[in-house]
C-alpha cells in the first residue's frame, strides 16, 4: 500500500542578501510576521498537513533558528508564572519532530537537499522554502501530498504569476493542463525572456527518493548545484507534474512580500485587526 507522505525537508542556507542589513544577524527565515517566525508558520502549515518530521538545513550563521525550535529552560522557568505565553512556547515544537541539518558552504538548493539524504530515506517527501509563506484553506503542502497521492511523481506546487514576474522563478513548460493539474515537458529557472508559461514553481514540493542521483549528475554552475535542474533531468522521462495551488503566497526574502504578510496576518488577528483597520484607513485617507 502507498505510504502517506510524513517527512519533510526545509532548506534554510541561503545568505537572505535581500534583507540585508537585518540578515547580517538574524535569519531571514525567523524574521517575524507580527510576533512570530515566518519558519514557524511553515512549520505549522506542514505539520497540519500531516507531516510529522521535519528536517531543517541549517547553514553558516543560522543557528538561531535552532534555537527558536529547541526547548529553552532558562526562559521556561523564567515564565512559570504566565501560564499561557509559557504554553505558547511548548506549543513551538509539540506537534512534530523537528531535527537539523548543516549545508556548510551555501550551494544552491540542490545541494541543501543532498545534505537530507539519511533523513528522508526511501520515503517521498515535501519541500518546502524556508521563506515562501503560504496561506490556504487547505495547507499547500496537504494538497500536494494529496496531489501525489493520484500520481506517485514528482509534484511541484505552482501558481501562475504575471508575465513580467516570471523572470523571479522556476517556470514551468506545459504539456497538457488538466483542470490543475499541469503535466511538464521542461522548465526553465528564472527565464530572463521567453518564459514557456506564466506557472511558477512558489517554493513547495512533493520529491522522491530519484532526485539524489539526478541532483549527483547536475553539474555545478557559478558555484551553486541546482535543484531546478535536477527536477528536469526527471522531467525529461516525463515523471513530473505541476499542481496549481489554491493560496495565498509570499515572497519573504522581498521587502514588498514581508510588508504585504504583515498587513494581512495583523487584520486577520483577533486582538489586532480592528485596532489596525482604523489606522490603516486614518492612512489612507490622510487623516
Ligand atoms: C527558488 C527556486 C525557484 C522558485 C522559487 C520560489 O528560487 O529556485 O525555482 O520559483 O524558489 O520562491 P529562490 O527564490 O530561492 O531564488
Amino acid at each position: 500500500m502507498q505510504k502517506s507522505i510524513r517527512k519533510a525537508v526545509i532548506p534554510c542556507g541561503g545568505m537572505g542578501t535581500r534583507f540585508l542589513p537585518a540578515t547580517k544577524a538574524i535569519p531571514k527565515e525567523i524574521l517575524p510576521v507580527i510576533d512570530t517566525p515566518v519558519l514557524s508558520y511553515i512549520v505549522d502549515e506542514l505539520i497540519s498537513s500531516g507531516i510529522d518530521q521535519i528536517h531543517i538545513i541549517l547553514g553558516e550563521g543560522k543557528q538561531a533558528i535552532k534555537e527558536y525550535f529547541v526547548p529553552n529552560a532558562r526562559l521556561e522557568k523564567a515564565l512559570a508564572h504566565k501560564p499561557e505565553l509559557l504554553q505558547t512556547l511548548k506549543n513551538i515544537n509539540k506537534n512534530a519532530e523537528i531535527t537539523f541539518g548543516m549545508q556548510n558552504v551555501p550551494r544552491g538548493s540542490g545541494d541543501a537537499i543532498m545534505c537530507a539524504r539519511e533523513f528522508t530515506g526511501d520515503d517521498p517527501f515535501i519541500m518546502a522554502n524556508g521563506d515562501d509563506l503560504i496561506v490556504g484553506d487547505v495547507p499547500a503542502a496537504k494538497q500536494l501530498c494529496d496531489a501525489y497521492a493520484q500520481h506517485q511523481a514528482v509534484v511541484l506546487g505552482v501558481q501562475q504569476v504575471p508575465a513580467e514576474e516570471t523572470y523571479k522563478y522556476g517556470i514551468v513548460d506545459p504539456q497538457k493542463i488538466d483542470g490543475r493539474f499541469v503535466w511538464c515537458k521542461g522548465m526553465v529557472e528564472k527565464p530572463k525572456s521567453n518564459a514557456p508559461s506564466r506557472y511558477a514553481a512558489i517554493g513547495r514540493y512533493v520529491l522522491t527518493t530519484e532526485i539524489y542521483e539526478r541532483i549527483e549528475q547536475v553539474p555545478e554552475v557559478n558555484g551553486e548545484i541546482s535543484l531546478t535542474d535536477a527536477i528536469y533531468a526527471i522531467m525529461k522521462e516525463g515523471g513530473v507534474y505541476a499542481y496549481e495551488l489554491d493560496c495565498r503566497r509570499y515572497d519573504m526574502g522581498d521587502k514588498f512580500g514581508a510588508l504585504t504578510a504583515t498587513v494581512d496576518f495583523a487584520l486577520k488577528r483577533p486582538d489586532l485587526k480592528d485596532k489596525f483597520a482604523e489606522y490603516l484607513l486614518t492612512v489612507v485617507n490622510g487623516k
